[in-house]
């Protein structure tokens, strides 16, 4: 990778992504050739906002590579709750560690956080901006289900705030791929991005209802809506529960479409669709170690 830090996934090449998505199958069916990798490195977790996979993930990942993890806790047991700057905290961080993985609430947080420090920053989510190491899972998923060549993709759901979104949208443009975004009116894909996306010459298309597209689609991107960046509670209800896929909406769907999901889900994928050979976002999810083991290991 060109940049020690890794903050947008704007900074990655097609190549910089294959080499990690390459290593990362290494890894994944031999990870007893890395158990050593990261002997005596450690990495920081900092999470300032909610996580269960993004940080269990990074922690798993680390010990499988050898190395340890130090944990800020969360935001009410550490001194972010006295008032301390993430600028400071970042700062006494990296004197305890060799790299950080930051989730923050604001869109912006992990590129500051990357200007006060030497030590690699790992942005793993700011606000309602990007999430690049997510992006690496699902590209990893999306070729090892139905792979880049002539793919259709839909990714429905909160494209307004969904960072995992953001971060996708612009790493396919890297690759020959037909992105179909699927939102009510008021979640459309942000206006940057858009224009990013157009810049680039990815073929994009939006619709409000999946019903249009369904039947094209290699591969279903599903988001939450993210009521936790409404910032009107009423707003947030307009929208919520309008998009959700069952597993009879499916019916109609590619016998080998693929459904991914980022998780946490709310109701937008009923729960019938697990049993069926659509429902991916497991095996997604579990994909998250030996990619984000690839990623450190490249990294650190
Ligand atoms: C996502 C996130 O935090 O952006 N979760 C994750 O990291 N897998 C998606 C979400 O919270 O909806």
């Amino acid at each position: 990778m060109r940049h020690d830090h890794l903050i947008s996934a704007k900074q990655l090449s097609r190549d910089d992504i294959e080499a990690v998505l390459d290593r990362a199958a290494e890894i994944a069916d031999d990870p007893g050739a890395v158990a050593d990798a990261q002997d005596g490195t450690l990495l920081g977790l900092c999470f300032f906002e909610p996580s269960t996979r993004t940080k269990m993930s990074f922690d798993t990942a680390m010990k499988r590579l050898g190395g340890g993890t130090v944990d800020m806790g969360s935001v009410e047991s550490s001194s972010v709750k006295k008032g301390e700057s993430l600028a400071d905290t970042v700062r006494v961080i990296e004197g305890y560690t060799d790299g950080i993985v930051l989730r923050h609430p604001s869109e912006g947080a992990a590129k500051l956080a990357s200007e006060f420090v030497d030590v690699p920053v790992i942005n793993a989510g700011d606000g309602a901006g990007q999430h690049p190491t997510q992006t690496m899972l699902d590209l990893y998923t999306i070729r090892e289900n139905a792979g880049f060549e002539d793919l259709t993709i839909g990714i429905m759901g909160d494209l307004k705030y969904g960072r995992t979104v953001h971060s996708l949208a612009h790493a396919l443009t890297n690759f020959d791929v037909s992105q179909h975004f699927i939102s009510p009116e008021s979640l459309r894909l942000p206006r940057s991005v858009r224009f990013d996306l157009h810049e680039s010459g990815a073929q994009v298309r939006e619709h409000t209802e999946i019903e249009d597209v369904l039947e094209a689609l290699d591969v279903l991107y599903v988001t939450r809506i993210q009521r936790e960046r409404f910032p009107d509670e009423n707003e947030y209800r307009q929208v919520a529960g309008q998009y959700r896929i069952d597993a009879e909406m499916l019916e109609d769907a590619k016998d080998d479409l693929t459904v991914m999901h980022p998780l946490p889900r709310v109701d937008e994928i009923a729960p019938d669709v697990d049993a069926t050979d659509h429902a991916t976002y497991f095996e997604q999810a579990h994909n998250g170690v030996p990619v984000r083991m690839a990623l450190l290991d490249q990294i650190l």
